[in-house]
């Protein structure tokens, strides 16, 4: 099953992408993790990415789209994979329609999670990213266990230097311009599926998971 996840900043694409990678077994691919390992990795492509990021601007799809076709033909790929974060501009999802369509295949399922604008800066305010790891949580929605200390691998926890308030908005207008036109191009694919995103974790999983079957 291939599915990509689509959706504002702070919709909860990589919570729910991190579950449904755990129940189908298949791999959760994050382009915005991808950067954020080659940043602290200290890559070229880390350095590159970065200055789009802290900006709140979208990386170059040239920096984008080999790495993302690449992965996608990766061994642990072959019974499907679930997109986060990508593709982001028409120009990303031509690219992977026709990458796939050379090895004939397409994707199954675009899930477009849908939450507000309001709700979204509340949201990300909140959210506590592990510098070893790299899980989420949320001060209110998704604590941890023991306060600016990840419950995975015990590392600190930090607010993403994207998620200042001002970046936010950046982000949001940015979204709204690049990656929103995405929903009607998925949409006359006949394969986007709307999930109401301000739903608890838990129900917006179960609301996911009936689009997908079990
Ligand atoms: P990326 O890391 O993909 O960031 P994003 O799309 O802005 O999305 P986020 O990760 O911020 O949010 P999310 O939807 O995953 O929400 P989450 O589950 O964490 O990209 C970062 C940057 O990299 C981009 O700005 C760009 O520069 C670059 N980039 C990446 N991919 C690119 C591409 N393809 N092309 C070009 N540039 C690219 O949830 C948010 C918070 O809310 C968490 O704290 C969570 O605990 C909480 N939460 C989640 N669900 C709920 C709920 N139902 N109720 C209450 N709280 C919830
Ligand atoms: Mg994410």
């Amino acid at each position: 099953m291939k599915i990509i996840m689509l959706g504002a900043p702070g919709a909860g694409k990589g919570t729910q992408a991190k579950k449904i990678a755990a129940k189908y077994q298949i791999p959760h691919i994050s382009t915005g993790d991808i950067f954020r390992a080659n940043i602290k990795n200290g890559t070229e492509l880390g350095k590159k990415a970065k200055t789009y990021m802290d900006q709140g601007l979208l990386v170059p799809d040239e920096l984008v789209c080999d790495l993302v076709v690449d992965r996608v033909q990766q061994a642990d790929c072959e019974k499907g994979y679930i997109l986060d974060g990508f593709p982001r501009t028409i120009p990303q999802a031509e690219s992977l329609d026709k990458a796939l369509a050379a090895l004939g295949e397409s994707v199954d399922y675009a899930v477009n999670v849908e939450v507000p604008d309001e709700n979204i800066v509340k949201r990300m305010g909140g959210r506590r990213a592990c510098v070893g790891c790299g899980a989420t949580y949320h001060m209110e929605f998704a604590p941890t266990k023991k306060e600016g200390i990840c419950d995975t691998c015990g590392a600190e926890l930090i607010l993403r230097d994207d998620d200042k308030p001002e970046t936010v908005q950046k982000r949001l207008g940015v979204y709204h311009d690049q990656t929103q036109p995405l929903i009607e191009y998925y949409h006359k694919k006949g394969i986007l599926r709307d999930v109401d995103g301000t739903m608890d974790m838990e129900e917006v999983f179960q609301a996911i998971v009936k689009i997908l079957g079990a």
